[in-house]
């Protein structure tokens, strides 16, 4: 335990500690500055919700991040900028080899997104804003007020809609998500972390904090000395000479995924011979878990009496599956979140450690090819849009086409070793966990690997006999937007919006 580190709640933006999951309203804005001087007045009093544990809980929420063009537009000095990390610099859509490496190709290249797909021409500002039922429309009124029309320019509101805790397919979501261990109550050390445990270093989602590695993430720190107005940011943990700009803050990703339900339901619908219990099997296997959210992979032996059910759903990991009987390995939760330690399953004990460590006697391709997950998850903070279609109603031959989707948003303190390494060593590779020829069956694209190889196959390994195939494989989703952004803590906010002083002030 590190008893140096406590949080300052009050300096973090709420959405890092709560997902808001009774504000059922939301509101999505990609705003440009419009006029710096009203834009900087009104950042600095604007009523962004942090995360303190308040009764009664907040009845509506606002959170704010920013884009790199948000930050040039605001003023920020190049100085300063260069201490983000690369990809946000770069932004999601501003190189080829990034929308390469992210499924960003076909359909769901930049070119023919909605919004976000000119390379250095992101939205500057992202603005979420939640409410509850019926109070969207006057928390929107209070909180865009005459300066606030002066300061930005309203480039899209980002269709949301509330059609329960299931995201557009139809599957339970929002069930599994990584525990952050605000007090550094476990170790992080590589000798003590054999298996998976859903708890995480704060540092992995905030920044400024110690991370899974014992490091720190790329973020700007400051020289007061130089810039006076930095005098009241916090100072940075691996040297307080210098005040730290990310601390309390995180990187957001957000990426708006358009979903064919008619042609996802009625693709499983072929394939089983529109059996609907067949069906309903299929469509899990590629999810990896039921309808309802209950997880094809055994729950754990050891059941804790008292536990939820939503806890008790997410309390298993893959060692009792090895060969993906019970859960593909190519299912998008198998993909996503391998569940995996810094060690295989079965090593043990310092021979086999070291046996393990040099590469020496490996058996299945799983023991090797999957990295271990502490140091790749996500925070998921997203929310569906478009009209609810039943599962029974988008089998029809008549379904309506509608745009549906999943405004997908993730917070983590890398976008490289987070979103970008789960988009695309896991979700989008065709040899993950040993699998072949397929990709993630809900989110991944279908394009033939470079020397032809087919990549539109869903496998399933059977006790009982060879391998199942289900072939060809429509695309399912599609990328309509997206992009990288900065959530500040709250006195960077206060930075971010006081004028900056000439470079050298
Ligand atoms: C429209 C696109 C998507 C759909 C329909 C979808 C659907 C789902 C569903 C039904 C679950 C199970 C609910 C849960 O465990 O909480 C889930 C879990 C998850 N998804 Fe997705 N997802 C989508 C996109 C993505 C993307 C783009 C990523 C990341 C690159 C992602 C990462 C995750 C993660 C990390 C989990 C939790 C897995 C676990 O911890 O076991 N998803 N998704």
């Amino acid at each position: 335990m590190k008893d140096e580190i406590f949080f300052e709640f009050d300096d973090l933006q709420a959405i890092l500690r709560f997902g808001h999951g009774k504000l059922t309203d939301t509101c999505f804005l990609l705003l440009n500055v419009a006029d710096v001087a009203a834009a900087r007045q009104w950042l600095s009093a604007a009523p962004v919700t942090r995360a303190v544990t308040a009764q009664p809980q907040p009845e509506t929420a606002l959170q704010i991040a920013f884009s790199v063009e948000g930050l040039r537009a605001l003023e920020m000095k190049e100085s300063i900028i260069k201490g983000f990390s690369d990809e946000f610099i770069s932004g999601m859509s501003g190189d080829e080899s990034r929308s390469r490496r992210l499924g960003d190709v076909g359909s769901n290249a930049p070119e023919h997104w909605d919004w976000g797909g000119e390379p250095g021409r992101a939205p500057h500002v992202l603005l979420l804003l939640y409410a509850g039922k019926g109070g969207i429309e006057f928390w929107k009124k209070t909180v865009m007020d005459p300066l606030f029309s002066k300061a930005f320019r309203q480039l899209h509101i980002l269709p949301t809609d509330d059609i329960g805790s299931i995201e557009p397919f139809g599957f339970a979501d929002g069930l599994s998500q990584p525990a952050i261990d605000w007090q550094y109550l476990q170790s992080t050390d590589l000798h003590e972390r054999d298996s998976f445990s859903n708890w995480v270093a704060p540092g992995e989602f905030v920044l400024g904090y110690p991370n899974e590695y014992g490091l720190y993430t790329s973020r700007p720190l400051i020289d007061p000395r130089i810039d006076r107005l930095a005098a009241r940011l916090p100072n940075a943990a691996e040297d307080p000479s210098f005040k730290d700009l990310g601390r309390n803050g995180s990187y957001l990703v957000i990426r708006q995924l358009h979903q064919d339900v008619p042609g996802f339901w009625q693709f499983v619908d072929r394939m089983t011979g529109s059996d609907p219990e067949k069906r309903e099997q299929l469509a899990a296997r590629m999810v990896g878990r039921q309808r309802s959210g209950s997880p094809l992979a055994p729950l754990a032996a050891r059941d804790i009496p008292g536990i939820l059910q939503k806890d008790r759903d997410n309390h298993f990991t893959y060692e009792l599956d090895p060969r993906g009987y019970r859960c593909p390995l190519g299912a998008h939760l198998r993909r996503v979140n391998p569940r995996t330690g810094d060690f295989p399953t079965r090593v043990t004990g310092l021979v086999s450690r070291l046996l393990k460590t040099f590469g020496f006697g490996l058996k299945r391709p799983d023991e090797d090819l999957i990295a271990s997950t502490r140091f790749h998850r996500l925070l998921r903070r997203g929310r569906p849009y478009g009209p609810l279609l039943s599962p029974e109603d988008a089998v029809k031959p008549d379904a309506p086409a509608a745009e549906r989707g999943l405004q997908f948003i993730s917070l983590g303190a890398s976008i490289s070793r987070q979103f970008e390494f789960v988009q695309n060593a896991w979700s989008m590779s065709s040899t993950f966990g040993g699998v072949q020829q397929e990709r993630d069956p809900l989110i991944g694209i279908r394009q033939p690997l470079r020397h032809g190889e087919a990549t539109d196959f869903f496998n399933q390994t059977d006790p009982k006999g060879p391998m199942q195939k289900t072939c060809c494989l429509p695309q399912f989703v599609t990328v309509r937007g997206g992009g990288y952004f900065f959530m500040p803590g709250l006195r960077a906010l206060q930075y971010i919006a006081a004028a900056p002083m000439t470079e050298g002030d």
